[in-house]
């Protein structure tokens, strides 16, 4: 998780950065935000604070009640300058939109807000993103405080063209969208230690469905969000992602490339075209045990045929035929999601599959698993079995990942390459 610090000013496009705000927050950023006193006219701080879940900042003589902490943080035991803290805890200061009048303070230097002041006050990466109508944007004061803070530094987010606010008027000025200024804002974070640049991760989530007939399937209640929450990660970290998603209803960070399929077999297919270019393999979907024998039923099955019987054949197990070509760089997580005491049958699986370490999870309790935010897990692998005690399911992809890499830093590498299936 980065923490994004956000200036918001007076313009059109405030109504953006709420979803900025919302796809950071989404993407498992902590985000603040700052707005000048003029931004309240487009948007209200309630929005920001019901989205973030902390305080909005006006002036630099607001108290800020959470000690300059951004969500999920703990409060220092003394209360700190605020702009100073605020910016000094930032991994990056984004101002979205950036007007015309906030433009020409910052490159200014002027500090008369806790906007202004925090921005001329932070040294994390600093971008702003203009957005503002054509004729202001082309006038020479602004071109010039454009190059002027672009000349120390700071990030310009262009604007795009396009439809503008005042009706009927098109041109340069329009605000890059919440997608591409969340994807600027990603590349110019600090990657964390271990970064996973240049490595290819390859993941599925969600729950395959096995037609019946046309319109009725056999599926199971995965959602899909602890697979989101790995891909996030692995893309935080640097990775380049994919992922296999199965029947998913939710919204990935842009820049996963996302591959919707529905059925087991076009999971199969989906990653196996894959997996040779893999690094790591992250299995956290739930696949269909059983399809139904035979063609699905091309109609829609009527109520006045009567009963029928419904006979099922086992899908092919996608973890294990992948785990048969494996190379030994690769690393390969499979997921256990089982009801009730299912911990042997995860470590069976752990020696039978072949994989690097088995994710267990309880799925039938209400609290975590199956569609619910937060997760709980044991990770077992060769070394042992490691409590990942209940948390947000981006906390538990950070876990799981943190492991990835000290897999992946065992001397002896994996025990899974070609040498171990001669040996057995
Ligand atoms: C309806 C309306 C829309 C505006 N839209 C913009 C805009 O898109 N970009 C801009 O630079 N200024 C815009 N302005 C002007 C700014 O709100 C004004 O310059 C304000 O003083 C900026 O204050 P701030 O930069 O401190 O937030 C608009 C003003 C109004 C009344």
């Amino acid at each position: 998780m980065s923490r994004i610090l956000l200036g918001v000013s007076g313009g059109i496009a405030a109504y953006k950065a709420v979803e900025f705000v919302r796809l950071a927050t989404k993407a498992g950023h902590g985000v603040r935000v700052l707005m000048s006193a003029n931004a309240s006219r487009f948007i209200g701080a309630a929005t920001f604070e019901g989205i973030t879940g902390a305080p909005v900042l006006t002036s630099e003589f607001d108290p800020d009640p959470t000690g300059g902490t951004f969500p999920g943080e703990k409060r220092p035991d003394h209360d700190p300058i605020s702009h100073l803290e605020i910016v000094g805890n930032a991994d990056c200061f984004l101002v979205a939109p950036a007007s015309a009048g906030t433009l020409a303070k910052l490159a200014g230097g002027f500090a008369d807000s806790m906007l202004t002041t925090g921005f001329i006050a932070c040294t994390a990466p600093r971008l702003v993103a203009p957005a503002m109508n054509d004729k202001m944007y082309r006038d020479p004061a602004v071109v010039a405080n454009v190059e002027t803070l672009r000349s120390r530094g700071v990030m310009i987010c262009e604007p795009n063209s396009g439809d503008l606010a005042s009706r009927g008027e098109y041109g340069v000025g329009r605000m890059q969208e919440p997608e591409e200024l969340l994807a600027v804002v990603e590349s110019a974070l600090p990657r964390p230690t271990g970064s996973w640049d240049g490595m290819n991760v390859l993941v599925s989530a969600g729950g395959t469905r096995e037609p019946l007939d046309a319109v009725r399937f056999l599926g199971n209640r995965s959602s899909g969000k602890m697979g989101v929450a790995l891909a996030e990660e692995a893309l935080r970290r640097g990775a380049s992602v994919t992922l296999v998603a199965a029947n998913v209803a939710l919204e990935v960070a842009p820049g996963i490339e996302r591959v919707d399929v529905e059925t087991t077999a076009q999971m199969s297919d989906a990653l196996t075209e894959r997996f040779d270019a893999t690094d790591v393999l992250l299995m956290a979907a739930a696949p269909a045990d059983f399809t139904p024998s035979g063609d699905p039923a091309s109609g829609k099955l009527s109520r006045d045929e009567g009963s029928r019987g419904l006979e099922l054949e086992p899908t092919s197990d996608i973890l294990a035929g992948l785990a048969a070509r494996r190379r030994e760089s690769q690393t390969l997580i499979g997921f256990a999601a089982e009801v009730g005491d299912g911990i042997e049958r995860a470590r069976q699986k752990l020696s039978r599959k072949r994989v690097d370490a088995i994710v267990f999870n309880d799925v039938s309790r209400p609290e975590i698993g199956f569609d619910s935010a937060e997760n709980e897990v044991l990770i077992l692998d060769s070394e042992g079995e490691t409590l990942v005690p209940r948390a947000s399911k981006a906390s538990v992809a950070s876990a799981v990942l943190d492991r990835v890499d000290q897999i992946r830093s065992r001397p002896s590498g994996s025990p899974f390459g070609p040498e171990h299936f001669r040996s057995h």
